[in-house]
């Protein structure tokens, strides 16, 4: 791999690990409230959290969003990763593969995660723009159940070697979905889906859609962190673009009933935020930067019992709220707030 592209990969795994430590602020996620009614509960013994979407049957209603892979490094975070998805069940997606496709050498950092986790629900991934057969090559080297297929405008704005036109998207997403053996699962990589895009992502034949929202893992900023003087004085700074973008719940509720069947994702901090993106009406959850911090802290061994917590307080939240599955969710009473309640109202959504 040429050794930008892999100081690229490991950039983005250092910078995201590094906004963690960053003090949180409100988001989206704290503006939506359920309202509690005492008597509602049922017995946690007979909440099932198994999902299904289309044919899959995913036994967490959660999943690890596609970050990395390629690098050494990276490497390593894959085979941790794909060992805790094995030991837990969890649906989990790589990140891009397109630096496999293009040097064969980096693709054994993508076949460690089947060599973990052979018979896991994998998700390959890869960037709008490539060819057809770049897609298919993807979901082969993963022997992947599902391909999720990145938007990132915003991300390749912001990136000095980053892409400026995007002309060619639509046509790009519609070929690749049709050429693609599994699935396609179209995603943002945090900055979010709109309604007009999920119709459109519709008509070009998407089934699913990842609407992966702002206010997690902020790609403007691990991009402008990457930026020398050289390319900021070059007009590469960004950072005027800050707080650009949608969050997962307002992408939720702004999504079109005629839509492809979403997924949600972008600043899921614990399972109260999963639960909550479930009663918005997403099939299931997707997690990116919450669980890249114990990976890289203990690895599989961190993360395993994390997911297991996970999985005991979602079915605890879903007891409480007197949902037996989280389809149930959607009949549970919810408030909308603050900044959330005025995206809804600016858009019109009651
Ligand atoms: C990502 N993400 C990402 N998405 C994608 O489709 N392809 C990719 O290669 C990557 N790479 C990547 C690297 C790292 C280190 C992180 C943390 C994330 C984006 C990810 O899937 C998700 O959409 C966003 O990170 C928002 O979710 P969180 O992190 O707020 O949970």
């Amino acid at each position: 791999m040429d050794a930008e592209r892999a100081a690229r990969k490991d950039d983005h795994v250092r910078l995201a690990r590094e906004q963690r430590d960053e003090p949180r602020g409100r988001t989206d996620f704290d503006d939506l409230e359920f309202v509690h009614h005492a008597l509602a509960g049922v017995d946690a013994e007979r909440v099932e959290l198994s999902v299904r979407l289309g044919e899959w049957h995913w036994p967490t209603p959660f999943y690890a969003n596609g970050m990395t892979g390629g690098t050494e490094w990276t490497t390593r975070i894959n085979r941790e990763l794909a060992i805790a998805a094995r030991e837990t069940g969890m649906p989990m997606a790589c990140g891009s593969v397109s630096v496999a496709l293009d040097d064969a050498e980096a693709a054994g950092g993508f076949a460690v995660i089947r060599e973990e986790n052979p018979d896991g629900f994998v998700m390959a991934n890869i960037g709008v723009g490539r060819d057809a057969d770049d897609a298919v090559r993807a979901v082969e080297l993963l022997r992947a159940d599902a391909l999720q297929l990145h938007l990132n405008a915003v991300q390749e704005t912001a990136m000095p070697e980053g892409s400026r036109d995007f002309s060619g998207w639509e046509r790009s997403v519609e070929r690749i979905i049709a050429a693609s053996p599994v699935p396609v699962i179209v995603k943002e990589v945090g900055f979010g889906l709109s309604r007009r895009t999920l119709r459109r992502l519709a008509e070009l034949g998407a089934q699913f859609a990842d609407v992966s929202g702002a206010g997690g893992t902020d790609f403007l900023r691990i991009e402008n962190a990457r930026h020398d003087s050289a390319s900021r004085s070059a007009g590469g700074d960004f950072a005027m673009l800050s707080g650009f973008g949608q969050s997962a719940l307002a992408c939720l509720l702004d999504a079109p009933a005629d839509g492809p069947r979403l997924l949600a994702s972008g600043g899921v901090r614990n399972p109260f935020d999963v639960v909550k993106a479930l009663a918005a009406g997403a099939g299931a959850v997707g997690v990116a930067g919450s669980f890249l911090q114990p990976l890289l802290a203990g690895g599989a061994e961190a993360l395993v019992p994390l997911i297991e917590r996970w999985i005991a307080q979602t079915t605890a939240i879903l007891a409480l709220l007197g949902a037996e599955t989280p389809a149930a969710l959607g009949s549970t009473d919810l408030l909308v707030r603050g900044r959330l309640a005025e995206y809804c109202r600016l858009r019109g959504i009651d």
